[in-house]
């Protein structure tokens, strides 16, 4: 299969295609994941949680993004990788533009992922003019949990037009594609009809042009703290304990 570029995520979009993603943060996952045929691969922060047992994204640096997608680049040379910025590594317009530009050179990954929406836009869009491709992630984001009350769902009721507000904005900003986090199912399927770029959801509905899960999660790798949208579609993890 050939590599995707942000050109033909887009054409998926166009085409009623469905996106797929998947995050790794070593060699053998993102072997699997490449083997499997997945679109797109996320070297998520979720890292310091499933691999480094916290309780939260914050603590994950610029350094550990990049040792992982060192490791992800050589398991999945073939797939559109996208590299989370993690908390603290947007925290101006040239702070941003210097931490995208090491994860992309260092890393070797084709697109990074900032966290935020109308806030964010400015820093979207200047990270975009320095040309490197950007997703955005908006709703729940992981990074803000202690100022959005948990992780709880986002866009309820009044709270929607926020959310549409902040997509459009890291639109325009530049960004090629929008993560959706836990917002309902409604809203992320009006915000992917209005927005020309492919939206990619997690908990959020089956409305959007694609789906991200973790990869522990998927394959049941990590009890510590499960989100109920999570479907499971292996439970690994018991069959490496009796392996083991
Ligand atoms: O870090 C991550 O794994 C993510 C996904 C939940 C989208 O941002």
């Amino acid at each position: 299969m050939a590599k995707k570029t942000t050109l033909s995520l887009k054409t998926m979009k166009e085409n009623g295609e469905k996106i797929t993603m998947i995050t790794a943060y070593d060699y053998s996952s993102a072997t699997l994941a490449q083997k499997a045929g997945i679109d797109m691969i996320l070297v998520g922060d979720s890292l310091q949680m499933v691999m480094m047992g916290d309780s939260s994204t914050i603590a994950a640096t610029t350094d550990d993004m990049i040792h992982h997608t060192k490791a992800v680049m050589a398991g999945a040379p073939d797939t559109f990788v996208v590299t989370d910025m993690p908390f603290g590594s947007c925290s101006s317009a040239m702070t941003a533009i210097e931490n995208a530009t090491r994860i992309m050179k260092e890393g070797r990954c084709d697109a990074v992922k900032i966290e935020g929406g109308v806030n964010m836009a400015p820093i979207i869009k200047a990270v975009v003019d320095a040309g490197i491709p950007v997703v955005g992630h908006i709703g729940l984001t992981p990074q803000t949990t202690s100022k959005l009350g948990g992780f709880k769902i986002q866009g309820k009721g009044e709270a929607a037009g926020e959310v549409l507000k902040d997509a459009l904005a890291v639109q325009e900003a530049g960004a090629f594609m929008i993560v959706l986090e836990c917002v309902p199912a409604e809203l992320s399927t009006l915000i992917s009809q209005r927005l020309d770029v492919p939206t990619i959801g997690i908990g959020a509905g089956n409305g959007t042009d694609g789906q991200v899960l973790v990869y522990h999660d998927l394959l049941g790798l990590f009890d510590k703290f499960v989100p109920k949208f999570v479907k499971v579609y292996r439970k690994i993890g018991s069959e490496i304990e009796a392996g083991i």
